[in-house]
């Protein structure tokens, strides 16, 4: 093992963490709404997703990995459209707020629905 592999390899999970904050940060703002909220899209719903994909591209990355670990790009490319879907929605669905007042609920829950999806995604796609 090279000598720098056991830093890099503890960097890679801060990153993973970073990643974590974000995914609860996009989830946790959303649930607010979803559960006694107005089921708005808000700001942090935005934060948290950008903290999320920054993270989430700099660990598609092949670094910092145990010897003889291999990534799962296909499962990575599906987090990618998942995740670009996720920002489409809260983009459109925001614009539709400052227009008319709220989100189309087909859009408010999408986001919750595709963020837990990419979760299971995470989890359990070995
Ligand atoms: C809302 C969007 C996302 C959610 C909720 C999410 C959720 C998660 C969770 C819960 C983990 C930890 C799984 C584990 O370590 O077993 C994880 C890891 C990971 N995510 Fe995401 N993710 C999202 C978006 C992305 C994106 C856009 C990418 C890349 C394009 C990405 C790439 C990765 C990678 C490579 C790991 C594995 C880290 C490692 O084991 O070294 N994620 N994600």
């Amino acid at each position: 093992m090279p000598l720098y592999g056991e830093g890099m390899e503890t960097l890679r999970h801060v990153v993973v963490f970073i990643h974590l904050v974000g995914f609860a940060t996009l989830f946790g703002a959303w649930a607010v709404q979803a559960f006694g909220g107005k089921r708005e899209f808000t700001r942090l719903m935005s934060i948290g997703m950008t903290i999320a994909a920054v993270a989430g591209l700099a660990l598609a990355a092949p670094w910092g990995l145990p010897d003889g670990a291999e990534m799962n790009y296909a499962k990575i490319g599906t987090k990618l459209v998942v995740l670009l879907i996720i920002g489409a929605l809260l983009g459109i669905g925001a614009g539709r707020q400052r227009k008319t007042g709220s989100v189309p609920p087909v859009m408010f829950w999408l986001v919750g629905i595709l963020t837990l999806a990419n979760a299971a995604i995470a989890v359990l796609w070995r």
